[in-house]
C-alpha cells in the first residue's frame, strides 16, 4: 500500500477553493448589506447567463427548488404526467410529486446512462406534460432526439444540469436545452456554493414567474410587502453567490482538473476487461462530475460489496444511483410498479456500478492508489 495514502480516507468527491474564493466570500460577508446587498447575487447570475449563453439566470437556493419552480412556473399540476429517468437523483423527481403531479419513470440508454429517447417514445400519453432529461455524471443524452420527441409531442423540457455544468452537446453547453435548465452547486459539485443553485432560461414569461415565486410571491421590487400568491422563499444568499462568482470566473480551470482526473483513470483502467467509464460520444464534452465505472456481472460482486472492500482501502465511493422505481419512497406508486418491469437497462446496469473518488483535489498518485485497490478487488 503506497506510503501516507493510508492515513487519510480518500473522500468521493469535494471542491477546489482557492484564496479568490476567501477573498470574495470576505469582501460579500464586509459589504454586500444595504444598498450593496444584491451585489454578487446579480454579478453571479448574470456571469452564469454569459457563461451559457441564455437570458436569464436566477439563483436560488438549490437545484431541488430550481426544478420544483421550474415544474410551477410552466403550471403543472395535478393530473399531469412527468417524464423522468429512472436513474437519476431523487431530487430530478421528487418536485413532481410537490406540484401534485404523477412522475413516469423512463429508461435510460445503455451507453450515456441518461434518458433513452426510445424508452420516452413508449412512456409519452395524452397527460405527459413535461420531461426532466438529466445529464447524469456530467454526461449527455441525445438531445436531438429527446427534443424532436418533446417538440412532436408539445411537452415542456426541463434539463436537469445539475452534475454537467461545462458538458456540451454539439457545442452547446448543458441547460441550454430545455424551457428551462437547472443547476446544483452543493458541496460535491464541479462549482459550488455550499448548497445552492441555478434556474436557466431564455423565456422571460418563466423567467419572470421564477423571480415571483422564489419570494414569496411578490414581484421583485415589491416595497409594499404585498403577496398576490402563497409560494416560496427560495433565495440564495451574497455569501454563497460570491463564493459562485469566484468558482465561475475559475471554471475552466475545474472542468480541466476533472476531465484530467478522468484522463487518469482512463489510463490506468484501460486494460481491464469489463470495466465500462462514463462514455463521450463524438458530438459532446463531458466534465465527468463523478468517474463512473460498471463493472460485468461476471465478476460476481455488486455495487455494495465493491464500496465495502474499497471502503476497507481507505477509498469512499458511491453507489450508481439505485432506479426510483426500486426505492421505497415510490413503493406504493403504480407508474413505479410498471417502470420496474419496463426498464431493462435500469435495473441491468444499476446493480454493478459505482461512483470513484473524484473531487477536484485528485493527484495522479491518488488515482492510481485508488484503480490499484479496484483492480485488486476484482481480481481476488
Ligand atoms: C441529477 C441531480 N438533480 C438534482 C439534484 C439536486 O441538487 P440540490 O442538492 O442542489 O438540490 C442533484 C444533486 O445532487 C442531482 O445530482
Amino acid at each position: 500500500m503506497r506510503k501516507g495514502l493510508t492515513m487519510e480516507r480518500i473522500p468521493v468527491s469535494g471542491p477546489w477553493i482557492t484564496q479568490k474564493e476567501v477573498d470574495y466570500v470576505s469582501d460579500a460577508v464586509a459589504h454586500a448589506w444595504y444598498g450593496n446587498a444584491n451585489i454578487y447575487l446579480e454579478r453571479f447570475e448574470s456571469a452564469f447567463a454569459r457563461y451559457l449563453d441564455v437570458r436569464f439566470a436566477v439563483s436560488l437556493p438549490s437545484c431541488t427548488s430550481a426544478i420544483h419552480l421550474s415544474l410551477s412556473a410552466l403550471g403543472i399540476g395535478p393530473g399531469d404526467e412527468v417524464i423522468v429517468p429512472d436513474i437519476t437523483w431523487i431530487a430530478s423527481a421528487a418536485p413532481i410529486t410537490y406540484v401534485g403531479a404523477t412522475p413516469v419513470f423512463a429508461d435510460i440508454d445503455p451507453k450515456t446512462w441518461c434518458l433513452s429517447a426510445n424508452s420516452l417514445a413508449d412512456c409519452i400519453t395524452p397527460k405527459t406534460k413535461a420531461l426532466i432529461p438529466v445529464d447524469l455524471y456530467g454526461n449527455m443524452p441525445d438531445m436531438d432526439a429527446l427534443r424532436e420527441l418533446a417538440g412532436r409531442h408539445r411537452i415542456a423540457v426541463i434539463e436537469d444540469a445539475a452534475e454537467a455544468i461545462g458538458s456540451e452537446f454539439h457545442k452547446r453547453k448543458a441547460g441550454c436545452f430545455g424551457d428551462t435548465g437547472v443547476f446544483s452547486f452543493h458541496g460535491s459539485k464541479t462549482l459550488t456554493t455550499g448548497e445552492g443553485g441555478m434556474l436557466v432560461t431564455d423565456r422571460e414569461d418563466l423567467y419572470r414567474r421564477a423571480l415571483f415565486l422564489r419570494d414569496h410571491g411578490r414581484p421583485p421590487g415589491d416595497k409594499m410587502f404585498f403577496n398576490t400568491e402563497v409560494a416560496y422563499k427560495y433565495k440564495m444568499s451574497s455569501m454563497q453567490a460570491a463564493l459562485g462568482l469566484a468558482q465561475l470566473e475559475r471554471i475552466d480551470e475545474l472542468i480541466s482538473r476533472k476531465r484530467q482526473i478522468y484522463a487518469w483513470y482512463q489510463s490506468e483502467l484501460a486494460n481491464t476487461k469489463g470495466v465500462t467509464l462514463n462514455c463521450e460520444p463524438p458530438g459532446t464534452k463531458n466534465t465527468y462530475w463523478m468517474i463512473t465505472a460498471i463493472v460485468d456481472s461476471n465478476y460476481g460482486i455488486e455495487k455494495a460489496g465493491l464500496m465495502e472492500r474499497m471502503s476497507e482501502k481507505n477509498i469512499d465511493c458511491r453507489p450508481f444511483f439505485h432506479p426510483l422505481s426500486s426505492l421505497p419512497a415510490y413503493k406504493a406508486l403504480e407508474q413505479a410498479h410498471r417502470a420496474r418491469s419496463r426498464n431493462k437497462v435500469s435495473y441491468e446496469i444499476s446493480p454493478y456500478g459505482i461512483n470513484l473518488p473524484s473531487g477536484l483535489k485528485m493527484t495522479e498518485d491518488t488515482v492510481k492508489y485508488v484503480c490499484d485497490s479496484f483492480k485488486a478487488i476484482l481480481k481476488s
